[in-house]
C-alpha cells in the first residue's frame, strides 16, 4: 500500500505586509530584503484569527479538491510550532468543524520540518495498513512569535497553512519519507519561552524568534543537501530523474543552492518564498498546492518536498504525484 495525495489546498490571510511597508517601522529597506532572502510580501493573520483558523480553511479547500466526505478521515495531524493554546492541539481544536469523526488528531511540533515529519507519521500508518484516510496539514501565525524591533528576524516570516489528503491506494505515492535532528544546534534557531520557564514582563511574555541567521544558513545549506542526497540514494535515483523540486521556503538564496546540488533549472523549483516569506511548517504544504492548483505538477510527475528548521529538524520526502 501507498500513501496518495488525492487533494491539498492552501489558506493565506487577507492582510499583505510588504517590504515597503516595512521600511515604514523598521530600519530596512526592500533592496536589502529581496537581495538576501527573496522575500517581496507576506501575509499577517487578523486580529484574533489563529493557526487553528487558517488550518481549517486549507483543510477545508484539500477535502473539497479530494472530494471525498470529511467523516472518512481516519487521521487527523496538524505540523505546527504555534498552535493556538497549550492543548487541546490544533488538530482537536479543529476536528469538528471539520466534520471529521472520532479519528486520532495530534499535532507535530518540529517547527519549519513540521509538515514533512506529520506526512512522514501518516504515511507510517497508512502503509502500515491501520489508516485508509490521513488528512495532514502544516499550519503557522509566526508573525505572533515576532519581535518588530528586531529587524534580523521580523522582515522573514509570515502566516498561512496548507494541507494534503493521503489515501491507501496500490499506486504510486509518497515513496519515502526521511526525518531528522540534532538537538545540539537548539540555541542557533530558537523561541526560548514555554511552560516551565522563560516568561517576561514584555509582550506576550517575552515570546519571540531568536536567530543567528548566519550561522543557521550554513547548516541550513549543508543539511537540506545531504538529506536530498540520502532521499534519492534510498531510492536508488539519480537526481535527473526529478521532475520537481518543493522546496521549504525560507530564503531563496538556500532554494538556489539546493536546485544547484540537483541540476535543476530553477522553472522546476516551486517557489513561493517572494509572496509568503518564511511560514514554517506550512510553506511546503503551501507550495505544493500552489503547484498542483497551477496544473505545473501533474500526475506522475515525481517531487522532491524538504525542509529545515529549529531544532534543528529536517527531512525530505520522495513523492510520485
Ligand atoms: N535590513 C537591513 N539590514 C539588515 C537586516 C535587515 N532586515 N537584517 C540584518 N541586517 C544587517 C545586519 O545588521 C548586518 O549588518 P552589519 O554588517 O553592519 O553588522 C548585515 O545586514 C549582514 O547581516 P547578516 O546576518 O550577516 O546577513 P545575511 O546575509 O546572513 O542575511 C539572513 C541574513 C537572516 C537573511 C540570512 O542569514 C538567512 O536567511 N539565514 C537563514 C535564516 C533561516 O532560513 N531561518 C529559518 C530556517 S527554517
Amino acid at each position: 500500500m501507498h500513501a496518495r495525495i488525492i487533494g491539498t489546498g492552501h489558506y493565506l490571510p487577507d492582510r499583505v505586509l510588504t517590504n515597503t511597508d516595512l521600511e515604514e517601522f523598521v530600519d530596512t529597506t526592500d533592496s536589502w530584503i529581496q537581495e538576501r532572502t527573496g522575500i517581496r510580501e507576506r501575509r499577517i493573520a487578523a486580529d484574533g484569527q489563529t493557526t487553528g483558523d487558517l488550518a481549517e480553511q486549507a483543510a477545508r479547500r484539500a477535502l473539497e479538491a479530494a472530494e471525498i466526505d470529511p467523516a472518512t478521515i481516519d487521521l487527523l495531524i496538524v505540523g505546527t510550532t504555534t498552535p493556538d493554546v497549550v492543548f487541546p492541539s490544533t488538530a482537536c481544536l479543529i476536528q469538528q468543524r471539520l466534520g471529521l469523526g472520532e479519528c486520532g488528531a495530534f499535532d507535530v511540533n518540529a517547527a519549519c520540518s513540521g509538515f514533512i515529519y506529520a506526512l512522514s507519521i501518516a504515511t507510517q500508518y497508512i502503509e502500515a495498513g491501520t489508516v485508509k484516510r490521513a488528512l495532514v496539514i502544516g499550519a503557522e501565525t509566526l508573525s505572533r512569535l515576532l519581535d518588530w524591533d528586531d529587524r534580523a528576524t521580523c522582515v522573514l516570516f509570515g502566516d498561512g497553512a496548507g494541507a494534503a489528503v493521503l489515501e491507501a491506494s496500490e499506486e504510486a505515492g509518497v515513496m519515502s519519507t526521511h526525518i531528522h535532528a540534532n538537538g545540539n544546534y537548539g540555541d542557533l534557531l530558537k523561541v526560548d519561552v514555554g511552560v516551565s520557564r522563560g516568561f517576561t514582563e514584555g509582550p506576550r511574555g517575552g515570546l519571540k524568534i531568536l536567530m543567528k541567521g548566519n550561522e543557521v544558513f550554513k547548516v541550513a545549506v549543508n543539511t537540506l543537501g545531504r538529506i536530498v542526497d540520502e532521499t534519492l540514494a534510498y531510492n536508488q535515483l539519480d537526481k535527473h530523474d526529478l521532475d520537481w523540486l518543493i522546496p521549504h521556503q525560507a530564503n531563496l538564496r538556500i532554494i538556489k543552492a539546493t536546485a544547484k546540488k540537483l541540476d535543476m533549472p530553477m522553472d522546476r523549483v516551486i517557489v513561493t518564498v517572494d509572496r509568503h516569506g518564511n511560514t514554517s511548517a506550512a510553506s511546503v504544504p503551501m507550495a505544493l498546492d500552489e503547484a498542483i492548483r497551477s496544473g505545473r505538477v501533474k500526475r506522475g510527475d515525481l517531487m522532491l518536498l524538504e525542509a529545515f528548521g529549529g531544532g534543528f529538524t529536517w527531512g525530505a520526502s520522495l513523492i510520485r504525484y
